[in-house]
């Protein structure tokens, strides 16, 4: 392998690198599936807690977060199923990592871009 070949394979990992401590993408959109209805947007959303409060609500594969649910039904089983699938740990990432004390500023991309709060606020 030359050098140049060397030089293209570590960029493009360090880039990958990079993107990936961003934030977790697959988090984010499964936030934007399962959540944004009514806690707003993504970064709004995990903005609303701090990381300690996102790990306890994540405790047990997300038992706490089941609960506070538990009233609406119809959610209560999306919710559940959800939290069965692997993906679901790519949401607590995403959650913890862009937490209120997280140091993480909502950027702009294809995927998001902007605050918009929600309708049901995660604290009282
Ligand atoms: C259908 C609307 C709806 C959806 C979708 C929804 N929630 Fe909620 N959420 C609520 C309601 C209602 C409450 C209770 C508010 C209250 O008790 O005042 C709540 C409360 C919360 C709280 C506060 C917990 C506490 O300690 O009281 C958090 C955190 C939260 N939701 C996170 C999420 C996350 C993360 C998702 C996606 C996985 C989600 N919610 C999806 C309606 C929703």
């Amino acid at each position: 392998m030359n050098r140049f070949m060397k030089f293209l394979i570590c960029t493009f990992c360090a880039t990958m690198a990079l993107h990936a401590a961003e934030y977790d993408e697959k988090g984010m959109k499964l936030y934007k599936k399962l959540c944004a209805s009514c806690h707003g947007s993504p970064d709004y959303g995990a903005g609303q807690l701090e990381q300690a409060e996102w790990e306890d609500l994540f405790f047990m594969h997300g038992q706490k977060l089941l609960q506070v649910h538990q009233t609406k039904s119809s959610l209560y089983q999306r919710l559940q199923k959800a939290a069965k699938k692997r993906s679901f740990r790519h949401l607590q990432a995403y959650l913890i990592g862009n937490a209120s004390d997280s140091g993480s500023v909502g950027g702009c991309d294809g995927n998001r871009c902007g605050i918009t709060a929600g309708a049901i606020p995660m604290k009282k």
